[in-house]
């Protein structure tokens, strides 16, 4: 069986430098399988390992792949100007081990947020190759009408865009719109109700791929892990 170092395991999760987890390894900060460690090169097998630091419980996780039901006032990036970072919601060691946010949501916009520190993974998901559906439910300031929905199944014009961009449609009351975008460009659903001249008055995101935010009933705020094929089936 091939082992690793425990301090090189919790630098791999994001629990700081590799001397910085020598350190609270041998302040006694460590337990592994409920037994405290305080050799930072004893070597476990890094795959399914369970360790406390400070107490707290974790599983080793070669790449993180995550799921956020976001609430309105975040800022997806990494460095946040105006409004608190979506990173906020989550553990410390998420940030130090690189994850990001697939694709960013804006600030007001709710609802499913993926984050992962797997490029792979990133990358699949926002390649317009792979055509993985989101779905949005976006609320409009003036009724749907027949012509609206029409207009956003034909495709409307974007300034800097070169080809229309369509999106399905389905109504769901005066004032709601399902809408399913294979795109992601910024903007995209409030830029295309605005030139279909409507506007869109809150947005939420209801699912990504095969993943729908019901299926995880996380609370406003909540997150919890997932696997990649929870999203996206490998392909045959
Ligand atoms: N489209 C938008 O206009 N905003 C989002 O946050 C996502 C899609």
């Amino acid at each position: 069986m091939k082992t690793t170092s425990l301090d090189k395991i919790l630098q791999s999760q994001g629990f700081g430098t590799r001397r910085e987890c020598r350190e609270m390894i041998q302040a006694g900060f460590v337990c592994v399988g409920g037994e405290l460690v305080s050799r930072y090169d004893a070597g476990f097998d890094p795959e399914g390992l369970e360790f406390s630091v400070h107490g707290e419980p974790w599983t080793y996780r070669e790449k993180l792949y995550i799921a956020l039901n976001k609430p309105s006032g975040y800022e997806c990036s990494r460095k946040p100007s105006h409004h608190p970072g979506v990173m906020s919601l989550l553990p410390d060691p998420f940030l130090l081990r690189g994850v990001q946010a697939v694709g960013r949501l804006d600030h007001d916009t709710t609802g499913l947020l993926l984050l992962s520190d797997d490029g792979a993974f990133i990358h699949a998901l926002s390649s317009p190759k792979r055509h993985v559906p989101k779905l949005y439910v976006a609320t409009t300031a003036e009724p749907v009408t027949e012509a609206l929905i029409a207009q956003l199944q034909r495709g409307v014009k974007l300034h800097d865009e070169p080809a229309p961009l369509k999106a399905e449609v389905r109504q769901l009351d005066k004032h709601t719109l399902e809408m399913v975008l294979e795109q992601g460009k910024y903007h995209q659903v409030k830029r295309m109700l605005a030139a279909a001249g409507n506007h869109c008055t809150a947005l939420r995101r209801t699912a990504i791929g095969d993943l729908t935010l019901d299926s995880l009933g996380l609370a406003d705020g909540g997150w919890s892990y997932i696997e990649p094929a929870q999203v996206m089936p490998k392909p045959a």
